[in-house]
C-alpha cells in the first residue's frame, strides 16, 4: 500500500548546504537580513539570494509562494527554492509552501531548511500530502518520490509531531488511494479486504455478508447490489479511543465500487469517473486510520455499503417496489438514483446497532451538487446548526471546501409516489436537496446528522488545493479535526 514518503530529520549544520541534495529549500523573509543559513548559501553562491529577495519578482510574492533558482554556482544542489516567509505568515501558508516545494520536488532529493520552528509541522503536512503519486500501473515511467530531508534546530523534538502528521497524511492517502483504483482490481470482494487488513492498527473490523444483510432487511441496498456478480458488503470498522459508556459518533460511507447506472444506464461519455462512486466510504475508512494511527481518545464506529450498480438480467427495474430495513417502501423510478437507497439502509442500522450520539454520512451523491458547487466545496446538510458549524469550522481550518445548503420539509412533495412510500427521485430542480431529504427520512428524530454530498470534490480533473489530478481524500483532515475537537473526551 502507498503511504507517505520517509522524512529524514537532520539537525541544524551547515556543512548539510553542501552535501548531493537536488534542492535545497529554504524560508527567506523579504527583507535585507539573512538568517544563518540564508547568509551561507549567499556566500556560497556569490550572492544571489541577497539579488533574488531583494528583486521585484520576490516582492511581488506573498506568504508561501515560491521562487526558484535554477543552477546556482558554488553549491551541489542544481535548484534553490526561496519561500517567501515572514511573521505575519498563518499556518496555512506553510501548508502551501510544503505543497509547492512538493510540486517543484519532482523524484529529487531535497533538502528543506526550517527555522520557522512554529509552523513546520503546517509545511511538513503540506509537502506529504502533494508528494502523492497513484502510479503502480504505470510499467514504463515510474519516477518514484525522492526523499526528504528536514534540517530543524531539534530533531528529536519533531518526532512526535511528524507521527501525528503521518496518521493524518496516511489516512488521506488511504483514501485517494481507494478512491483512485479502478473497479476491475478494487471490487466489494478486495474492497472489505483491504478494510479488514485496518484490524493491525487496532481497529475492530466486521463484515456483514449478504445474507446477514438479507435477514436484517436491507432490501434497498441489497436491490443496487442484485444486478452485479460481486456480493454486497457492510463493513463496520470501530474504535474505542474512550470509555466503553460513552456513546460514539458513526461515520456512514457510500461505497458504490462502480456506478453504470444501472438499466437506467448512464450516458457512455465520462462513465470511467464511476470508479469513484466509493468516495464516501473511502474517507470514512481513511478517517478510521487515522484516529487508530494516533489514538484518538473517541468512540467512533465508521459503516460503508458496498455494492455495485450493475444492469443486467438480475438487475432492478424502474418501478420496482421494495421494503427499506427501516420498514418504509420505495418505488425505484431510477436505478441510476442508488446511493440514497445503499445510505438508508446503512444509516438505519447504524443507528439502530450502535445508539450514536451524532452521525454523519459521505456520499459522491449527486451531479445537482457540482452543478451549485463546483469542485471547490463539497454540499453540506444538516438538522442541527451547532453540530453543522463545528463541522464547518474545522473543515476550514483544514482549508477543504463546505458549504452550507438548504434541507427543509418544503421539498418533500418532490418526493411522494403514488405507489409507495416515496420514490427515489425528486426531478432536476434541486436535486442535491432532495437527495438530501430522501435520506433525512432514515434519521431518527432528534439525531444530530451532518449529510455530506461529495460528488464534486472526491475526484478532480485537474489539481486541487492538497493533491496531484484525481482522488484528493477530501474530508478526512476536517473529520479528523472534528473529532478531535468535539468528540474527545478527557484528553
Ligand atoms: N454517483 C452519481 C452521482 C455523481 C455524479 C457522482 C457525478 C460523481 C460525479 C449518483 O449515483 C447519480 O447517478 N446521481 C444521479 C441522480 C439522479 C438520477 C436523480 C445524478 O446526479 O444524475
Ligand atoms: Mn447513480
Ligand atoms: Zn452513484
Amino acid at each position: 500500500m502507498k503511504t507517505s514518503i520517509d522524512v529524514i530529520l537532520r539537525e541544524y549544520d551547515l556543512a548539510l548546504l553542501e552535501k548531493n541534495y537536488d534542492r535545497i529549500s529554504i524560508l527567506v523573509e523579504g527583507s535585507k537580513k539573512l538568517n544563518r543559513i540564508c547568509s551561507r548559501i549567499n556566500k556560497l553562491t556569490n550572492g544571489s539570494i541577497l539579488k533574488a529577495t531583494s528583486s521585484k519578482e520576490f516582492e511581488k510574492k506573498s506568504c508561501g509562494d515560491v521562487l526558484t533558482l535554477s543552477f546556482p554556482g558554488g553549491i551541489h544542489a542544481k535548484y534553490l527554492d526561496l519561500v517567501k516567509w515572514s511573521n505575519l505568515c498563518k499556518p496555512n501558508d506553510a501548508r502551501k509552501a510544503g505543497v509547492n516545494l512538493a510540486k517543484n520536488s519532482n523524484n529529487s532529493k531535497v533538502l528543506v531548511c526550517c527555522d520557522v520552528q512554529k509552523y513546520s509541522k503546517e509545511l511538513i503536512t503540506g509537502y506529504l500530502l502533494r508528494r502523492y503519486e497513484f502510479s503502480q500501473y504505470k510499467t514504463i515511467e515510474n519516477k518514484g518520490l525522492g526523499s526528504l530531508t528536514l534540517m530543524l534546530k531539534n530533531p528529536k523534538d519533531f518526532e512526535k509531531p511528524l507521527s501525528e502528521i503521518k496518521a493524518i497524511v496516511d489516512g488521506v492517502f488511504l483514501t485517494r488511494n481507494l478512491v483512485n483504483e479502478p473497479a476491475n482490481i478494487l471490487n466489494t470482494r478486495e474492497f472489505s479486504n483491504r478494510l479488514q487488513e485496518l484490524s493491525k492498527l487496532g481497529l475492530e473490523v466486521e463484515i456483514l455478508e449478504e445474507k446477514k444483510l438479507a435477514k436484517l432487511g436491507m432490501n434497498a441496498l441489497l436491490g443496487v447490489g442484485q444486478g452485479s456478480a460481486n456480493p454486497s458488503k457492510v463493513v463496520v470498522m470501530s474504535w474505542k479511543g474512550s470509555s466503553k459508556k460513552t456513546k460514539p459518533l458513526a461515520l456512514v460511507g457510500k461505497g458504490v465500487v462502480f456506478d453504470t447506472g444501472g438499466i437506467s444506464l448512464k450516458p457512455a461519455g465520462g462513465m470511467e469517473d464511476m470508479t469513484m462512486d466509493m468516495g464516501g466510504a473511502a474517507v470514512v475508512a481513511g478517517t478510521m486510520l487515522s484516529l487508530a494511527k494516533r489514538k484518538a481518545k473517541a468512540n467512533v464506529i465508521g459503516l460503508v455499503g458496498l455494492v455495485e450498480n450493475m444492469p443486467s438480467s438480475t438487475a432492478q427495474r424502474p418501478g420496482d417496489i421494495i421494503k427499506s430495513m427501516k420498514g418504509d417502501t420505495i418505488e425505484v423510478i431510477n436505478t441510476d438514483a442508488e446511493g440514497r437507497l445503499v445510505l438508508g439502509d446503512v444509516l438505519w442500522y447504524a443507528q439502530e446497532k450502535y445508539n450514536p450520539t451524532n452521525i454523519i454520512d459521505l456520499a459522491t451523491l449527486t451531479g445537482a451538487i457540482i452543478v451549485s458547487l463546483g469542485h471547490e466545496n463539497a454540499g453540506v446538510f444538516s438538522n442541527n446548526d451547532e453540530f453543522c458549524n463545528s463541522f464547518l469550522k474545522a473543515a476550514s481550518q483544514e482549508n477543504e471546501g463546505a458549504w452550507r445548503m438548504p434541507i427543509s420539509s418544503v421539498y418533500d412533495k418532490k418526493l411522494k409516489s403514488r405507489l409507495a412510500d416515496m420514490k427515489n427521485v425528486g426531478g432536476r430542480d434541486a436535486g442535491a436537496i432532495t437527495a438530501a431529504q430522501f435520506i433525512q427520512r432514515f434519521i431518527k428524530k432528534d439525531m444530530p446528522w451532518i449529510h455530506l454530498d461529495i460528488a464534486g470534490v472526491a475526484h478532480t480533473k485537474s489539481e486541487s488545493t492538497y493533491a496531484p489530478a484525481g482522488a484528493t481524500g477530501w474530508g478526512v483532515m476536517s473529520l479528523n479535526r472534528l473529532v478531535s475537537e468535539k468528540f474527545e473526551h478527557n484528553k
